[in-house]
C-alpha cells in the first residue's frame, strides 16, 4: 500500500516553491445566465454549491492559452525566465488535442528551450500531483526549476442540457514554480497523503467514443460517457466522508495539529464541502480560502488559483503553513501540507493583480 510519506531522506536538494500564477478567460456567466439554458435558479445554486458565477472559454479561446497565461504569471512570481525551467509538467483532463500535449505548447510559449516535461490527466488532483511529482525531480538533483501548470476547460466538456453538472464548472489555470534549494533539509513540502480508488471510477467520468477500425465489428454505441458524467451525491459523501481522514493522515505526518495550519485550500468543488471539513477540522471558515463564487470548480485549477488570489491579496505569506487537498475523478484525493516561501516578484516587475485574473 502506498504510504503517507515523510520526507526525511538522504537527498541532494531541497524544493521550495518560488512563484505562483493564474489565470481566468474573461467571459463570465452567472447563475441567472444558466437559467436560460437549463430549469436552474440562482437561489438553487448558490444554496447547494455556493457558486455565484464562473469564467468560461469564448469562441478560439484554448487551454493552453490559458495555462500558457498562467505560467508566465507565475514566472513573474518567481521572477525568473522560461529558458531557467528545466521541467514543465502540465496537468489537464480538458486538453485541446490527445497529443501533442499541453506540456509542449507551454515550453515553446515560455521559450523553456531546454525543458522536459510530460502532461497529467488527473482532474482535480491534478496540480497536487504534479507539485509532488515535480519536488522528486528536483530533490534528486535532476531539475533545478520545475514549472507546474494546472488548466482546465470543462465547459467544452459538459452536457449543457444537464443541470446536475453544467452548473458546477467552471474554466482557468494555475501555475507554480519549484526551486532547488542548497540545503536538503529547507524543503517546502512537509508532508504528503495520496490515494486512488479505481473500483469507484464510474461516479465521476467522461469519456471518448471514437470508432474501431472499419474492417473490424464495431463497438456497442455509447451515447453518454462523452460528456461529464457525475454521481455528485455519492461524490459528495466520498468527499466529507473519505477525504477528511487524508487531512488527518497528512496533518500528523507533519507533526502539527488543524490550528497550526495558517490556510486550508482544498479543492473548489461545493462550499458546503469546505464547511463539513471546517467544523470537522473545529476551525473557522476564515482559515479557508474560498473563491468559488467567483469560479465554480475549475478542476486541476481550483488550488492554484485560489493560492494565487490569496498571495496576491495579502492572506498568505512566506512562512505560512498551508494545507492543500484535492479530491475527484479516479476517484482520486491527495492532501499536502507545505510552507508557503515564495516571495512574490510581480509587484517588482510591475505586473499587477489584474493581470493575472482579468475581470
Ligand atoms: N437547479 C435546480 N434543481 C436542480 C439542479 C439545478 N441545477 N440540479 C439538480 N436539481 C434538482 C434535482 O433534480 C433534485 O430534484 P428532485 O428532488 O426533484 O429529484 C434536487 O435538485 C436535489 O438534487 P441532488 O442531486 O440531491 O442535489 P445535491 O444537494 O446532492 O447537490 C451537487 C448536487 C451540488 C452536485 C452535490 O451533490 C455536489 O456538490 N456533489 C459533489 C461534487 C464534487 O465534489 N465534485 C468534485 C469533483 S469534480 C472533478 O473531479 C472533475
Amino acid at each position: 500500500m502506498y504510504q503517507t510519506h515523510t520526507p526525511k531522506q538522504s537527498l541532494a536538494y531541497g524544493c521550495q516553491i518560488s512563484g505562483i500564477g493564474a489565470y481566468a478567460p474573461p467571459t463570465c456567466l452567472t447563475n441567472d445566465d444558466l437559467s436560460q439554458l437549463v430549469d436552474t435558479n440562482d437561489e438553487w445554486i448558490q444554496t447547494r454549491t455556493g457558486i455565484k458565477e464562473r469564467r468560461v472559454v469564448a469562441g478560439d479561446e484554448t487551454v493552453a492559452q490559458l495555462a500558457i497565461r498562467a505560467a508566465k504569471d507565475a514566472l513573474a512570481s518567481a521572477g525568473i525566465s522560461g529558458d531557467s525551467i528545466d521541467l514543465v509538467i502540465a496537468a489537464s483532463s480538458t486538453p485541446d488535442a490527445i497529443y501533442p500535449g499541453t506540456c509542449a505548447q507551454v515550453q515553446h510559449a515560455i521559450g523553456a528551450v531546454g525543458a522536459a516535461g510530460f502532461d497529467m490527466a488527473l482532474a482535480c488532483t491534478g496540480f497536487m500531483t504534479a507539485m509532488i511529482t515535480a519536488r522528486q525531480f528536483i530533490q534528486t538533483g535532476a531539475a533545478k526549476h520545475a514549472l507546474i501548470v494546472a488548466a482546465d476547460i470543462h465547459s467544452r466538456f459538459v452536457d449543457w442540457n444537464d443541470r446536475s453538472t453544467c452548473i458546477l464548472f467552471g474554466d482557468g489555470a494555475g501555475a507554480a514554480v519549484l526551486s532547488a534549494t542548497d540545503t536538503p533539509d529547507a524543503d517546502a513540502l512537509l508532508a504528503f497523503d495520496m490515494h486512488l480508488d479505481g473500483s469507484k471510477g464510474s461516479e465521476l467520468q467522461m469519456g471518448t467514443y471514437l470508432s474501431n477500425c472499419p474492417l473490424v465489428p464495431q463497438r456497442t454505441p455509447v451515447q453518454e460517457v462523452v460528456y461529464l458524467k457525475m454521481n455528485g451525491k455519492e461524490v459528495f459523501k466520498f468527499a466529507v466522508g473519505t477525504v477528511p481522514q487524508s487531512i488527518d493522515k497528512a496533518l500528523k505526518a507533519a507533526n502539527l495539529t488543524p490550528s497550526d495550519i495558517d490556510y486550508y485550500v482544498l479543492h473548489q468543488a461545493n462550499r458546503r464541502i469546505m464547511e463539513a471539513m471546517a467544523e470537522r477540522l473545529h476551525i473557522g471558515l476564515d482559515k479557508m480560502i474560498i473563491n468559488l463564487d467567483r469560479y465554480g470548480n475549475t478542476s486541476a485549477a481550483s488550488i492554484p488559483l485560489a493560492i494565487n488570489e490569496a498571495v496576491l491579496d495579502g492572506r498568505i505569506k512566506p512562512g505560512h503553513k498551508l494545507l492543500l487537498c484535492g479530491f475527484g475523478a479516479g476517484l482520486a484525493w491527495t492532501t499536502a501540507v507545505i510552507e508557503w516561501t515564495s516571495v512574490d516578484q510581480r509587484v517588482a516587475t510591475g505586473l499587477t493583480q489584474a493581470s493575472a485574473v482579468p475581470v
